[in-house]
C-alpha cells in the first residue's frame, strides 16, 4: 500500500518551489527588458487516480513510480512567440539549481494527434527532514496558441477516452493546423505587437502615477 499523501509530499514541495523560481524568471525579465518570453507559468501534482491510470496504462509498476513516471510533479511555461520557447530551454539549460535529463520537441516534430511543445524532464533535488531527495518533474514550455488546443484537446480525449468521432477528429486536425498559423502570423509581426506592449505598459505606469497624484 502506498502512502500517498507522503510519496507526493516532495512532489508537492518542488512543484511549489519550482513555480516560485520559473515565476522569478518571468519578473526578472519585466524588471530588465521590455518583453519577457514567459507569459505565465503554472503546475501541478498528478492527482493520484491519474497516477494509477497512467501506471496501468503505461505497465508501471508502483513501486518504480519514481523513475518510471516523469510527470507527477509537471510545469508549464507559456510563451507569446514560438522563438520564446528556445529562449526559455536555453535558460534552463544554465540553472545550477536542475539538472535536464531529457529533452522532447514536439514542435519540431508534433505528434499525430496534432499536439506541439516543448517538454523538459528534469531532475531536481528537494530538501527534505531526511535528507535530500531527488524527484523528476516534467516542465512543458509552448506558446498561448499551442496551450489553447492542448487544453481543448484534452477536455475532449477526456471527455470521449480518446476515441473521438471523425468530425471531431477533423475538426481537432484542423484547429492544431490554425494554432499553427496562428503561431506563424504572430511571429512575423513580432517586433510589431512588442513595440505596442512597451507603448501600452508604459501608457498604464503613467496613468498609475497621474491617479496617484490626483
Ligand atoms: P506520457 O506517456 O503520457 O508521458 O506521454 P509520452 O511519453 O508519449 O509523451 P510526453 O511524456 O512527452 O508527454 C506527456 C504529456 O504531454 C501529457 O501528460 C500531456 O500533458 C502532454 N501531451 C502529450 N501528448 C498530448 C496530446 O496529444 N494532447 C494533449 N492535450 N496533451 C498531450
Ligand atoms: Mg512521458
Amino acid at each position: 500500500m502506498i502512502q500517498w499523501e507522503h510519496f507526493l509530499a516532495p512532489y508537492k514541495q518542488a512543484v511549489d518551489e519550482l513555480k516560485i523560481k520559473l515565476k522569478g524568471m518571468r519578473s526578472q525579465f519585466e524588471l530588465e527588458h521590455d518583453h519577457s518570453p514567459i507569459e505565465f507559468v503554472t503546475g501541478r501534482v498528478k492527482p493520484v487516480a491519474s497516477i494509477l491510470d497512467k501506471a496501468q496504462q503505461k505497465k508501471i509498476p508502483l513501486d518504480r513510480l519514481a523513475t518510471e513516471m516523469q510527470d507527477i510533479a509537471g510545469l508549464r511555461m507559456m510563451c507569446q512567440f514560438v522563438d520564446d520557447i528556445e529562449t526559455v530551454v536555453e535558460l534552463l539549460r544554465l540553472r545550477n539549481d536542475l539538472r535536464i535529463v531529457e529533452e522532447r520537441n514536439y514542435i519540431s516534430h508534433k505528434k499525430p494527434s496534432g499536439y506541439r511543445s516543448y517538454h523538459v524532464v528534469i531532475e531536481y533535488p528537494v530538501q527534505t527532514i531526511h535528507g535530500e531527495q531527488r524527484i523528476l518533474a516534467e516542465i512543458q514550455i509552448r506558446t498561448l496558441a499551442m496551450n489553447f488546443w492542448a487544453t481543448i484537446e484534452h477536455s475532449l480525449n477526456y471527455k470521449y477516452k480518446g476515441q473521438f468521432p471523425e468530425e471531431i477528429n477533423k475538426r481537432l486536425q484542423g484547429a492544431a493546423e490554425a494554432a499553427f498559423r496562428l503561431d506563424e502570423e504572430m511571429s512575423k509581426i513580432k517586433d510589431e505587437i512588442q513595440e505596442a506592449q512597451v507603448y501600452f505598459t508604459k501608457n498604464k505606469e503613467t496613468s498609475k502615477k497621474m491617479k496617484k497624484k490626483e
